[in-house]
C-alpha cells in the first residue's frame, strides 16, 4: 500500500459531516471502516462509494463497551492506521430544559467514547509508521456558548484530551489531530438552532466543505484547524480575553433564550 494510503475508522459514517467524508476519503484511495448504529444507512452508503473502495461497516453503539470493545477488534483485524472520531450528539436546549439522559449522552458519546477506543487502539496505531488520531471537537469546543453547555463541555474535554495526548505520544509515530467545525449544514442542527443562526447572522458551511477540509488536515497532519471567520478570530479573543466575548454573547443572550425555548 503506498505510504499516503490509510486504513481509516471512521465513527459517526452516516452523518451528514460522515457521509461526506466517506466519500472523500474512498475518492482519496484510503481503506475504510466505517461505522454507526444504523446498519440500513451505512450499507446505503457503503454501496454509494466508488466501485474501487475497500469498505468494511462496523455496527456499534459507541455508548456501550461492549461495542466498543468490538469496533476497536474489528479495526485492529483490518490494520487500522488512522481513527477519526467524529460521531457526536448535540442538543440546543437551556440546561434547565435537559434531561439528565440526554446529558449523560452527550458526554459519552462525545468525550468518552472516543477515549475509550482511543485508549484500545493506540497499541495498534503505535506498531504503524505513519498513525493518526482525528478527534472531532467544534468551535463551541473552545467558546463557552448559553444553550449548548451539556455539548461545549464534551467538546472542551475532546480539545483537553487531544492536546494531553499529543503531548503523551510525542516519541510515538502517531499524530494527534484536532478539528474544529462551525456550524455545518446537518441534521445535528435543531429547526430552532437553525432559526437561532440565521436571526444572529451566523454562517453555516457544506458538509462537503468540512469533509474536504478534514482530508487535507489528513494530508498535512495539521495539529489543530478551526473553519470559519469570524470564529477563529472568536476562539482566539476568547483564549486571550474572555470578557469581549462575555460581552458580546450577554447582548445576544435574550434571543438566543428566546429560540432555545422553542426547542
Ligand atoms: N453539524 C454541525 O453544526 C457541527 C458543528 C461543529 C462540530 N460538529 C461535529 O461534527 C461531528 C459530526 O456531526 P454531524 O453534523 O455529521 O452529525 P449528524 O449528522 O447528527 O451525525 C451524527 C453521527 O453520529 C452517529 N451516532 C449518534 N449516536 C451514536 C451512538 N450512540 N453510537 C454510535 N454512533 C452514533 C450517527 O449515526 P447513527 O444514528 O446511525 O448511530 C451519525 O453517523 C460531531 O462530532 C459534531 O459534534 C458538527
Amino acid at each position: 500500500m503506498p505510504l499516503n494510503q490509510r486504513v481509516i475508522l471512521l465513527t459517526g459514517a452516516t452523518g451528514g459531516i460522515g457521509q461526506a467524508l466517506a466519500l472523500a476519503l474512498a475518492d482519496a484511495g484510503h481503506t475504510l471502516i466505517l461505522s454507526a448504529r444504523s446498519g440500513d444507512k451505512l450499507q446505503q452508503l457503503a454501496d454509494n462509494l466508488p466501485a474501487q473502495s475497500i469498505v468494511t461497516t462496523a455496527l456499534a453503539d459507541l455508548t456501550l463497551p461492549a461495542d466498543l470493545d468490538n469496533l476497536a477488534q474489528t479495526a485492529a483485524q483490518k490494520g487500522i492506521d488512522t481513527l477519526i472520531n467524529l460521531s457526536g450528539a448535540n442538543q440546543f436546549a437551556l440546561l434547565e430544559n435537559t434531561e439528565a439522559a440526554t446529558l449523560t449522552n452527550m458526554v459519552q458519546l462525545n468525550l468518552l467514547a472516543p477515549m475509550q477506543l482511543t485508549r484500545l487502539l493506540l497499541p495498534h496505531l503505535s506498531k504503524k509508521p505513519h498513525g493518526m488520531i482525528v478527534n472531532v471537537g467544534s468551535v463551541f469546543g473552545t467558546i463557552g456558548h448559553p444553550a449548548y453547555t451539556a455539548y461545549c463541555a464534551s467538546k472542551f474535554g475532546l480539545r483537553g484530551f487531544t492536546e494531553a495526548l499529543r503531548r503523551e505520544v510525542k516519541n510515538k509515530p502517531i499524530d494527534v489531530i484536532y478539528f474544529a467545525p462551525r456550524t455545518t449544514s446537518t441534521a445535528m442542527n435543531s429547526a430552532a438552532a437553525n432559526q437561532l443562526n440565521t436571526a444572529l447572522g451566523n454562517a453555516s458551511d457544506t458538509p462537503e466543505y468540512v469533509a474536504q477540509r478534514i482530508l487535507k488536515s489528513i494530508e498535512q497532519k495539521s495539529k489543530s484547524t478551526y473553519l470559519g471567520w469570524p470564529e477563529r478570530l472568536f476562539v482566539r479573543v476568547n483564549q486571550i480575553m474572555p470578557g469581549v466575548v462575555d460581552r458580546a454573547l450577554e447582548k445576544k443572550l435574550a434571543t438566543i433564550e428566546k429560540f432555545a425555548r422553542t426547542t
